[in-house]
C-alpha cells in the first residue's frame, strides 16, 4: 500500500518499540517498524516523513552492541532518538556516553532549558519515564541542550538544523504526562506529516487494492467467527463479492449456540452466504481417548484443514485464501529475536495454502488488534461482536482437561455461558481481556438436599491483559464469584463445585492446555 505520511521505527530492541508505532498511529499517522539493519536503499523506497530510533537493552558503547548507519543522517529526513537511540546520535556526532553510577529506572520531572520545536505547548516539570543505564556527559557537536531531569543533565538534545532531535526518557508511555504531545510535536511540527490514517482511508483504499490484486479469481475465507479473519472477510466481500466463498466449520468445540449465532449474524447484515458444515461428530471421533494437550490441538489442526479442503474442493479451482494476520505476527523485532520454544502450537489455518496451492490475502498485515476492531465498527459490526473475548482455535477442547466427550462438552458449555452471561449483566465483561470456564478431570463430594453428590469441579478463568503475552487475574468481587458459583451449581448438572484461578501469565499461560 502507498502511505504518503509514514514514520519508519527502526527497533534497536526495546520493549517498548510497539507502542512507539501505536502512539503514532493513535495520532491518525501510519508508521512501520523495522529491524535496525534494514538497508539503507529499502528506507529510501520507504521514503518516509520521519525516522525514530528506538531504545535498545545494550549499552551504545559496546562493541557488539547495534549500530545505526550514518546514511540515514544524511537522507534530510528528521531523526528522532529514544532512549538508546539518543545516545546513537550522541556517539554519531562526537559525543560522549558512559554508564551511570545509577541507572535511572521510574519517573522523573522534565525541566525544559530552551526553544524546540519537540516541546512546543509542553507544560514544564511533568512527568516522564527513564529506564536507562548509560548517560549522556559530552554533549555531541552542533546540538543543544533541550531539558534536564534530576539525574539527567542532558536529557533532550538537538539540531534544528539538521532535524535531529533525542529524548532520554520515553515519551511513548503513558508514564510520560505529556508524551502525546511530544510526539505530536515530531509528528506535525517537525516532519510536518497529515492525520490521515483513518480507518475509512484504510478500508477505501484496501478494497481497491484487494480488487486489483484478486480481479475476477475465487477466494476462500474460514469463518471462525474470530473478529480478525470476520472484518477480514467483509473487507474482501465488498471488493470481490460473490467471488469470496466463507465457510464456517463447527468442530464441536465452540460455545453455547456459537456456531448458529454467527452464521445468523453474517448471512443477516452482510449477504455472506456462509457454508456452515457440522463437523463435530468427525472432531469427536478423532479426539476420542486423546488426554495429550499438544495431541489434541495438532488433531484439531489437520481435522480442520481435511475439512476445510474436502469442502472447498466443491468450489473450483480457488486462487486465494484470505486471512486476518496481525502487525504483531509479523514485525521482525529485535526484541523477540531467539524466543522460539514452543508452548503450545497454536491452531489457526496455517497449512492450508501451500496444500492448495493458494496465495495468501491478509489485509491486516500491517494492523494492530485495536486498529482491526476500529474498522470493524466502521464496517457496522455491532459492538458484542467486536468487543468479544479472543478464543482459541482448538476451542473448548483445551478447556475440556484430559479427554473429550460430547457430555463433557455440554456441561462446560453450560457452566461457561452462565459465568459469561453474569459477567454481561454486571457490565464488567469489557474491563476483562478474557474469560471462561474450564471442566476439571477430577470429580469431588458435596451434599445436595440430604444426599451426597461425587461430581465435577468448574475452575472459572478470567484475566487482563493487553496482548495475551503476559496477563494478571482478574479481581471480581467475592459477592459476584458466590452468585456465579450459586448459579452454576445450581442449574448445570454434574457440578458440586466451583473454583476460580489465581494465576498470572507467567508463569502460568491463560489457557489450561
Ligand atoms: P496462552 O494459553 O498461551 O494463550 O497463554 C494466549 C492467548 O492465545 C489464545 N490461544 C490461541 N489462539 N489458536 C488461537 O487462535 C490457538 O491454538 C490458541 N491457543 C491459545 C488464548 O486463548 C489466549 O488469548
Amino acid at each position: 500500500m502507498i502511505h504518503l505520511n509514514d514514520i519508519l521505527i527502526l527497533d534497536f530492541g526495546s520493549q517498548y518499540t510497539q507502542l512507539i508505532a501505536r502512539r503514532i498511529r493513535e495520532s491518525k499517522v501510519y508508521s512501520e517498524i523495522h529491524p535496525h539493519s534494514f538497508s539503507i536503499e529499502k528506507i529510501k523506497e520507504l521514503n518516509p516523513k520521519g525516522i525514530i530510533l528506538s531504545g535498545g537493552p545494550m549499552s551504545a558503547f559496546e562493541e557488539d552492541s547495534p549500530q545505526v548507519n550514518s546514511e540515514i543522517f544524511k537522507l534530510g529526513v528528521p531523526v528522532l532518538g529514544i532512549c538508546y537511540g539518543m545516545q546513537l546520535v550522541t556517539l554519531e556526532y562526537g559525543g560522549v556516553v558512559e554508564p551511570a553510577e545509577h541507572r535511572e529506572y521510574g519517573k522523573a520531572s522534565l525541566q525544559i532549558a530552551g526553544e524546540s520545536k519537540l516541546f512546543e505547548n509542553v507544560k514544564d516539570n511533568s512527568t516522564v519515564w527513564m529506564s536507562h543505564g548509560d548517560y549522556i556527559t559530552k554533549l555531541p557537536e552542533g546540538f543543544k541542550v533541550d531539558a534536564k531531569s534530576e539525574n539527567s543533565p542532558i536529557c533532550a538534545i538537538s539540531n534544528p538544523a539538521k532535524n535531529i532531535y533525542g529524548v532520554q526518557f520515553h515519551p511513548e508511555v503513558a508514564h510520560t504526562l505529556e508524551g502525546k504531545a511530544i510526539i505530536d510535536n515530531f509528528l506535525f511540527n517537525i516532519c510536518k506529516c497529515k492525520a490521515d490514517w483513518t480507518p475509512e482511508n484504510f478500508i477505501q483504499s484496501s478494497v481497491e487494492e484487494i480488487k486489483n490484486k484478486i480481479g475476477g479469481k475465487k477466494a476462500i475465507c474460514a469463518l471462525s467467527g474470530g473478529v480478525d479473519s470476520s472484518v477480514a472477510a467483509i473487507l474482501v466481500k465488498k471488493a470481490i463479492g460473490e467471488n469470496l466463498i466463507c465457510i464456517h466449520v463447527d468442530t464441536g468445540m465452540m460455545r453455547k449456540n456459537e456456531s448458529a449465532d454467527i452464521v445468523k449474524m453474517f448471512n443477516d447484515n452482510y449477504d455472506l452466504h456462509i457454508i456452515s458444515i457440522d463437523a463435530s461428530e468427525m472432531f469427536l471421533s478423532r479426539l476420542e481417548g486423546v488426554t495429550e494437550p499438544e495431541k489434541k490441538r495438532k488433531i484439531i489442526g489437520n481435522t480442520f484443514i481435511d475439512v476445510f479442503e474436502e469442502e472447498a474442493k466443491k468450489y473450483g479451482e480457488i486462487d486465494y485464501l484470505i486471512q486476518g494476520t496481525l502487525y504483531p505476527d509479523v514485525i521482525e523485532s529485535v526484541s523477540v529475536k531467539g524466543q522460539s520454544v514452543t508452548i503450545k502450537t497454536h491452531h489457526n489455518v496455517g497449512g492450508l495454502p501451500e496444500k492448495m496451492d493458494m496465495s495468501l490475502i491478509e489485509p491486516f498485515r500491517e494492523l494492530f488488534k485495536d486498529e482491526v476492531r476500529a474498522i470493524g465498527y466502521e464496517l457496522g459490526l455491532p459492538k458484542e461482536f467486536i468487543a468479544r473475548h479472543p478464543f482459541p482455535g482448538p476451542g473448548l477442547a483445551v478447556r475440556v482437561l484430559s479427554d473429550i466427550t460430547k457430555d463433557k462438552l455440554d456441561v462446560l458449555r453450560e457452566a461457561d455461558a452462565i459465568y459469561i452471561d453474569e459477567m454481561q449483566a454486571a457490565g464488567i465483561y469489557d474491563d476483562i481481556w478474557q474469560a471462561f470456564a474450564v471442566l476439571l478431570p477430577v470429580q469431588t463430594v458435596g451434599v445436595m438436599g440430604d444426599k451426597r453428590t461425587y461430581e465435577n469441579v468448574i475452575a472459572l478463568r478470567a484475566v487482563t491483559s493487553t496482548d495475551g503475552m503476559t496477563a494478571d487475574w482478574f479481581r471480581f468481587d467475592y459477592d459476584f464469584l458466590e452468585n456465579v458459583s450459586n448459579k452454576i451449581i445450581r442449574s448445570v448438572r454434574g457440578v458440586n463445585r466451583v473454583c476460580y484461578d489465581i494465576s498470572s501469565k507467567p508463569p502460568s499461560t491463560i489457557e489450561w492446555e
